[in-house]
């Protein structure tokens, strides 16, 4: 069996079009819902952190939105840049990237924040947020709904790449480690034209609501809702705080 290992290292991180067959639902509708929600227009400039395969931002520049996406991992930026050349995506840690411009709205989907393991990683990441707003940039992020993990739910433990090229069934196992709040997630993959088989694995922190919103807090921003929706096939119920500078 192969195995891929690392934080961002897992199958899907490494083949971009298999994330897009497993995670097939754009954000971007939720996302303009939202925006909206708060703003009467839509925004003129979105900046994606975490930007993944890109299709949020393509979806979002079909509608004359300026958009620019920043992701850790070069496999994911290529295939964005080459897929979605109309939006400028850029090779990043969230910890880091500085744009030197700003943005109507700013996103980070797809439990892109849970990568911030440490409180220190977190209040860096919140740091590159804020050195990107202005005064009325609406911040959505899209963390993990940890609460929809405990008691008699778990987190999801089947993800299928539908039949394409290939079929395949990835079985996830968890292992807590409690005290850090963080997932150890062990998926194996089982492919249909027979294979060997991927295993791959990961390392995310889980981040109540309210803790989040306690960290947006006390890193200068204003929270503006913390809200629900059901977003992904995957995943139940996805969560989305909504967040602005604190004038
Ligand atoms: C699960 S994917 C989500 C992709 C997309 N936002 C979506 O919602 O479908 C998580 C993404 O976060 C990126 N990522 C992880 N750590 C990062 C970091 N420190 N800075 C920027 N991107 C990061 C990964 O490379 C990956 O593309």
């Amino acid at each position: 069996m192969t195995t891929l290992s690392g934080p961002t290292n897992d199958l899907l991180h490494k083949f971009p079009n298999l994330y897009e067959q497993v995670f097939s639902i754009s954000t971007a509708p939720t996302c303009i819902e939202l925006f909206q929600s708060v703003a009467e227009t839509l925004p003129r400039s979105a900046l994606d952190i975490g930007s993944g395969p890109g299709r949020e931002l393509a979806d979002l520049a079909e509608m004359d939105i300026d958009c620019v996406g920043v992701d850790f991992v070069p496999m994911m930026v290529d295939y964005a840049r080459t897929n979605y050349p109309k939006v400028e995506f850029v090779h990043g840690d969230m910890r880091e990237v500085r744009l030197n411009r700003t943005f109507d709205m700013i996103t980070i989907l797809g439990a892109c924040i849970n990568y911030m393991l440490e409180n220190a990683d977190l209040e860096k990441a919140l740091a590159t947020v804020m050195a990107h707003c202005h005064n009325d940039t609406l911040v959505i992020v899209e963390p993990y709904n940890t609460s929809s993990f405990v008691g008699t739910r778990t987190p999801p433990v089947e993800y299928v790449i539908p039949d394409g090229e290939f079929k395949a069934v990835g079985r996830a196992e968890y292992e807590w480690l409690q005290k850090d709040q963080v997932i150890h997630r062990t998926r194996t993959w089982r492919f249909s034209d027979g294979r060997e088989d991927i295993q791959d694995s990961y390392h995310q922190r889980l981040y109540f609501a309210k803790e989040l919103e306690y960290f947006f807090e006390k890193n200068g921003f204003r929270v503006i809702d913390t809200v629900e929706r059901q977003q992904s096939a995957v995943y139940d119920k996805s969560l989305f705080l909504l967040a602005t500078p604190r004038t």
